[in-house]
């Protein structure tokens, strides 16, 4: 069973794919092809745990069933009904469905969602006499169907919750950046691992905590309490704790790594704190209450700046300003590399910063830019 290939498709923030594929690369998944939204690979099961485990920038990775044409409600209950779900669901257990659809005859992904859970649950009962019950926050199995021009990919969603759920956050503060952002910013960036990675906008650390996890070689996913696999029927425990212990085995915190960290507000800088003591990084923190606006590390110190800089509405056009301000201060430091995401080209702009290229990244549905340079 363990031995059988399967098609994933791992998804993530809409112009983070080149980085994602790279990842896929880098852990040897079988024939990655980068596609908007995600990168598809293949491999066994053990394979998927590793994704889950270790891809740092994926939100997560879909497994897929069935493919099929699917111009007709009997097209959809015969596609769905080609799967065996009793290798993924208890019949006491609990399921959800997503459904997407484009350019298809069946063009309601609401009524699609509801027609999938039926022939699903239905499968399960008459083979069991119990029917599994819905719960879209724990599912033990999340299915996706995705609709395009009247044909179908049925997926199970191997991760569960998603991917950016690390499990090290305390809290989730005001606006923090997810996580696979975090870390698809931190990877961009071009930071070599060693030098100092300083973020002058820190709010709760994410960007330092995840530099920490790659300069260390900590998977991602090892703070994790529950990967959706893990309530497969047919799920190998053993195997997936002895891959947890590998990836245990491989970390290795650089002492010598300086992770500076400035907020004007205190308590974020208490919850960034909280986070690297939570892993185990808390002598590589520097981390200061102070203004963005005076930032000026230390010269020649070849560090890499990489933060996420406040753009919300809320702060209205003070935001523009420190934009110019704090944009100003970098036009001092020299060899230092810098990797800011902001909000709009336009507040991009207001950086200027000269030779920097410019990536577009979406944020929860917010078209932001990651500006690189090095100054
Ligand atoms: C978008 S949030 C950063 C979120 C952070 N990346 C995280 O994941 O939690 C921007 C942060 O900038 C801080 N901030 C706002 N103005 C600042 C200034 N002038 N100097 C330093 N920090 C400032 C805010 O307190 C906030 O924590």
């Amino acid at each position: 069973m363990f031995g059988k290939r399967f098609t994933y498709f791992a998804t993530c923030a809409p112009g983070v794919e080149p980085l994602l594929h790279e990842e896929v690369r880098q852990l040897g998944l079988g024939r990655p092809e980068q596609q908007v939204g995600g990168v598809r690979f293949e491999g066994t099961m053990p394979e998927a745990w590793r994704a889950n485990l270790w891809l740092r920038t994926a939100v997560r990775v879909l497994r897929r069933e069935a493919r099929f044409e699917c111009p007709s409600e009997s097209a959809v209950d015969e596609g769905v009904g080609s799967v065996d779900w009793s290798a993924f669901i208890e019949p006491t257990g609990t399921l959800w469905v997503d459904a997407q659809t484009k350019d298809s005859v069946l063009d309601h992904s609401r009524y699609l969602q509801q027609r999938v859970k039926d022939v699903i649950v239905d499968q399960v009962r008459a083979a069991d006499g119990t029917r599994p019950s819905v719960d879209r926050d724990t599912a033990d199995v999340r299915v996706h169907l995705h609709l395009y021009r009247d044909r179908a990919t049925l997926s199970v969603d191997t991760s569960g919750a998603s991917l950016h759920r690390r499990g090290w956050r305390n809290s989730q503060g005001r606006a923090p950046l997810a996580e696979t952002l975090a870390a698809a910013c931190v990877l961009r960036s071009g930071w070599d691992r060693r030098g100092p990675l300083l973020d002058p906008f820190c709010g709760t650390g994410t960007l330092l905590v995840e530099g920490a996890m790659i300069a260390a070689g900590m998977a991602p996913g090892l703070s994790r309490e529950r990967f959706g696999f893990e309530t497969w029927r047919d799920h190998d425990a053993a195997g997936w704790a002895s891959l947890r212990d590998e990836a245990r085995d491989k970390i290795r915190i650089p002492r010598k790594l300086r992770l500076v960290g400035h907020d004007i507000a205190p308590d974020r800088l208490e919850e960034t704190r909280g986070h690297l003591d939570g892993l185990g990084f808390t002598e590589l923190g520097d981390l200061e209450v102070a203004d963005a606006r005076a930032f000026a590390p230390r010269a020649g110190w070849n560090g890499t700046v990489v933060s996420n800089l406040p753009y919300g509405e809320r702060v209205g056009d003070r935001v523009e300003e420190l934009h110019g301000d704090f944009g100003a201060q970098l036009k001092a430091l020299t060899g230092y590399r810098v990797a800011l995401l902001t909000g709009s080209s336009r507040l991009a702009g207001l950086l200027r910063l000269s030779r920097a290229e410019r990536h577009r990244i979406l944020n929860g549905g917010i078209e932001c830019q990651l500006v690189t340079a090095e100054l």
